[in-house]
């Protein structure tokens, strides 16, 4: 009798172990946006609209607001310095407006992905100062008023927050922070102007040194309306209480708050690596946390959660990594992850 009642409630134990491990699962038929009272986004390649079919109608139809991957760059907005190329940014424009999708603006400054001549740029620093500004201008005001937010500053600070040694601040000094924000004001006195950064989510000292910096040149009357926490995380170094604790603080200091690059890596050491359901679980249940710390804070400071990417496939881990990985919310074959349904069910 006894016997037959252990080996009943080791059953019942097993059983009910098997189902907690069992990942939720559902669809993709109803959007992410109608489900935000915020707005949810998606960084895109424009030129995998035509090539791919499901990754366009995804974007389209999950997100309300869109991020080109890399097509608002310097190196493919500005490739000459009298030269400006706009077709392939019109184009992303063009579809996220027909798609009713708000368009951010990313990058006008940053160390990486510019053209040839401008990090070759020969010049005293008042002639680079006016390069910037020309470029600031040009850019902003051409896309003025469709795109009403722009990442004016990229990644200018290192871990340890000291300013970044980037072309600017060794040309422009370290007033060009300012200079940039000043610049994209005056092209465009309605836009959201953003300072855009990595490890700000999971590095106090960084965060700390950004905010100090950024609250000094606000105190001087320098338009700098948000900041944007990229959230490249993982779910093994990521602490979804530090998370919070990043947006709170940001959020406290008076800034709009844009997670604006989400991805959640389950391979941040870049070993072989096999999918399993407990990372997947354990990405899903973080990026649970993570929408339930950024729905706490003002609403008006919510100015979205932009995702990386939209499939593990076009991921930019893969390919600059050149590892395997699924930090993104629909798997290879566009069928929506735990992630997915954890962020659904959080919005
Ligand atoms: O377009 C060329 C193509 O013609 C060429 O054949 C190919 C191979 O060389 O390269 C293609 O350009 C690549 C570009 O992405 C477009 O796919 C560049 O090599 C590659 O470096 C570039 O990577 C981008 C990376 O920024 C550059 O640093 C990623 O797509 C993009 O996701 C990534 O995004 C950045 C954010 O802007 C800022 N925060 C970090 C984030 C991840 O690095």
């Amino acid at each position: 009798m006894f016997r037959t009642c252990f080996m009943l409630i080791g059953l019942i134990a097993l059983f009910s172990c098997c189902v907690k491990q069992e990942l939720k699962t559902c669809t993709s038929d109803s959007s992410l946006a109608g489900q935000a009272d915020f707005p949810i986004g998606a960084a895109a390649d424009p030129l995998l609209f035509s090539s791919d079919s499901i990754y366009r109608h995804l974007f389209f139809s999950q997100f309300s607001s869109a991020t080109a991957e890399n097509s608002f760059k310097p190196a493919y907005l500005h490739p000459e310095e009298n030269t400006y190329q706009w077709n392939e940014a019109d184009e992303f424009v063009s579809q996220c407006r027909s798609h009713q999708m708000r368009v951010h603006g990313h990058t006008l400054i940053w160390h990486q992905q510019n053209p040839q001549w401008m990090n070759a740029f020969a010049g005293s620093s008042e002639q680079w100062e006016q390069m910037m500004k020309s470029h600031i201008v040009s850019i902003v005001r051409y896309f003025r008023p469709t795109v009403l937010s722009w990442d004016v500053v990229n990644e200018a600070f290192n871990e340890d927050g000291s300013l970044r040694n980037t072309i600017w601040l060794q040309h422009v000094g370290s007033s060009y922070i300012e200079k940039a924000f000043m610049f994209a004001r005056q092209a465009s006195p309605e836009a959201k102007l953003f300072y855009n950064d990595y490890g700000l989510e999971t590095n106090p000292a960084k965060r700390k040194a950004v905010l100090a910096f950024l609250n000094h040149l606000r105190l001087k009357g320098v338009p700098i309306d948000g900041i944007g926490l990229q959230m490249h995380i993982d779910i093994k170094y990521a602490d979804a209480s530090m998370i919070e604790e990043a947006i709170y603080e940001v959020a406290q200091n008076g800034y709009d708050v844009h997670l604006s690059e989400v991805d959640i890596s389950l391979n941040p050491r870049g070993k072989d690596y096999l999918l399993n359901a407990k990372d997947l679980q354990a990405q899903a249940e973080l990026m649970h946390k993570i929408v339930r710390a950024y729905r706490n804070i003002p609403l008006h400071q919510q100015f979205g959660i932009t995702f990386w990417g939209i499939s593990d496939r076009y991921s930019w881990i893969r390919t600059t990594y050149n590892r395997s990985d699924y930090p993104l919310l629909f798997d290879d074959q566009y069928q929506p992850k735990p992630i997915y349904c954890q962020l659904k069910q959080a919005l």
